[in-house]
């Protein structure tokens, strides 16, 4: 079956509709259920993903290339991107884009540049997906959060959810806050005032009518929030390391703050974390970051399969 989704890119998450979003979700449970009962999958049989990541990463690259597999296609990729591959003799993306499709059916990249997925996407007549374009969007990271707030919670309208740390930085915090501002939650931004959300995100949600408030101390977002979710400083991000250092305690997340928290409070972080959440949070029954990581699998599976038509 081919949906809207068919032979698209996905680079920003407002490129996706709601409906689209859905669609997204209720394929990814599809494909949980099928895991879950150990099914072997063949949908995508004879496909190809590339990957190109231009910037470190474990989970998103591990988890498209598993769900690719899961899926039962094959996956080839630039190993060390930007040091091995033609980047380094000065390609551009645009020409790199150009042969992709002469080599895979889909691709993933990760690059430090705000923008540079796109550009990708431009000169490939293959679908591109985003795994994370410099301080821009990560908008597959958004999709598995929603999955997994989704899972936890039961649903998504109604909720309070404190996004908290580095809001400036954190690529995966501009596509969550853009993806939930579709839903009735009222979001809290917390951060350092030198880490805070920037206005060119903030400004269309307002806009939009997001319910939204800016505020400094996490202990007190977290009295009315259902959800939080913590996100590392962005070191690769800081011109100046001494402002790293002086931010980087900026907020952690302990035992007795969850504890002081609004009961059933749901821990979420991307990951990596260096020290946002303490240890002791791990087996609080809330902590959902490890199950949120292990999610990227069934999403990840979904949207290869919509986006090559397989699905
Ligand atoms: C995030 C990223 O790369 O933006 N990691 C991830 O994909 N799960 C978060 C981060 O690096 O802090």
């Amino acid at each position: 079956m081919t949906t809207s989704l068919f032979g698209r890119d996905v680079i920003r998450i407002q490129d996706l509709s709601l409906n689209e979003v859905n669609h997204v979700m209720q394929t990814a449970l599809k494909y949980s259920s099928a895991l879950e009962a150990g099914d072997l999958l063949d949908v995508m049989k004879g496909k190809i993903l590339a990957t190109l990541f231009y910037e470190p990463s474990t989970r998103t690259r591990l988890s498209f290339e598993t769900a690719m597999l899961r899926l039962g296609g094959l996956v080839v990729s630039v190993a060390e991107a930007k040091s091995s591959s033609s980047a380094a003799k000065g390609e551009t993306l645009f020409d790199t884009g150009k042969m992709i499709e002469g080599y895979s059916d889909v691709a993933v990249i990760r690059h430090p540049v705000v923008g540079s997925a796109k550009e990708l996407a431009d000169g490939s007549g293959a679908p591109v997906i985003n795994g994370g374009d410099g301080a821009g969007q990560h908008p597959t990271q958004a999709l598995l959060d929603l999955y997994t707030i989704l899972k936890e919670k039961g649903k998504v309208d109604g909720l309070t959810v404190t996004l908290a740390g580095d809001l400036k930085n954190g690529r995966t915090v501009h596509s969550l806050s853009n993806l939930l501002s579709n839903y009735k939650v009222k979001l809290n931004f917390a951060s350092p005032k030198e880490l805070a959300m920037p206005a060119e995100i903030t400004e269309p949600l307002k806009a939009k009518g997001a319910h939204i408030s800016e505020i400094e101390s996490l202990a007190e977002a977290l009295n009315d929030s259902d959800v939080v979710y913590m996100t590392r400083i962005q070191k690769e991000r800081f011109a100046d390391p001494e402002e790293y250092e002086r931010l980087k305690g900026s907020y952690i997340l302990d035992r007795a703050m969850v504890d002081a928290a609004k009961i059933g409070l749901t821990i979420m972080h991307p990951l990596p974390r260096v020290n946002e959440i303490s240890t002791d949070v791990d087996d609080y029954a809330g902590a959902a970051y490890f199950r949120q990581a292990a999610n990227g699998v069934p999403v990840r599976m979904a949207l290869l399969a919509l986006v090559t038509g397989m699905a």
